[in-house]
């Protein structure tokens, strides 16, 4: 273990490349100004790939068969991720159907990998989180005990329309973001050298 691993200010550290996964595809939305935060939060210490769905032209359903699908434009960059944070607005008590199109679209590329959620709705969408969870597991993504939901974020923008919450907030990501460099390093080390049960 580096140094560099064993820092706790809630940032991963250099190397462990982190997906940041912006879910909402709508026009008019908040999810670039909350994956903003984040990835600001993550800081230059992380090898950080923001994953804009909005951009990301998945192949037609028809092709997809279970495990996945024939490889999509973005399957290189969530296998090159050590770990990932989900940036998603709540609709209708659960996450976007953009988002599930996504996790489906891939499999071997999420597998033994950490997630943490950032979710943010008019109470701060900690019904979808939940949800996500449930089909994390599945695809054996280990999600960070610690999530954080953002209610109205809409409100809390500053002068230049970016995401300014109080400091309750911005500790509670840095508190997402320590734990999932734990899981980063813990399982990047047993992807390597144990084997999964099958
Ligand atoms: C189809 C739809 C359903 C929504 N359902 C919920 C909901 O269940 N709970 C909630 O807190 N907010 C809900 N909202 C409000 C969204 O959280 C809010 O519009 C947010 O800005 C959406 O994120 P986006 O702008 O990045 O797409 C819903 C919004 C839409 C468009």
């Amino acid at each position: 273990m580096t140094a560099s691993h064993e820092q706790h200010d809630g940032t991963p550290p250099s190397g462990v490349r982190v997906a940041v996964i912006s879910a909402s595809v709508r026009k008019d939305r908040m999810g670039p100004t909350i994956a903003d935060w984040v990835v600001a939060a993550l800081g230059s210490a992380a090898d950080v790939d923001l994953i804009d769905l909005a951009d990301t032209l998945l192949p037609d359903d028809s092709l997809l068969y279970p495990g996945g699908g024939p490889k999509s434009a973005v399957a290189d960059r969530i296998d090159a991720a050590d770990a990932f944070v989900f940036v998603m607005p709540e609709y209708n008590h659960s996450y976007p159907a953009s988002l599930k199109r996504l996790i489906d679209w891939h499999y071997a590329e999420w597998r033994l990998k950490p997630a943490t959620i950032v979710a943010y709705g008019v109470h701060g969408g900690y019904a979808a989180i939940e949800q996500l969870r449930g089909v994390l597991a599945e695809l054996n993504v280990v999600t960070t005990r610690r999530v954080i939901g953002l209610p109205a974020p809409w409100d809390c923008l500053n002068d230049q329309q970016r995401y300014a919450p109080d400091d309750r907030l911005c500790r509670g990501l840095a508190g997402c973001l320590d734990e999932l460099r734990w899981w980063a390093d813990v399982l990047a080390d047993a992807r390597r050298t144990r084997p999964f049960p099958t």
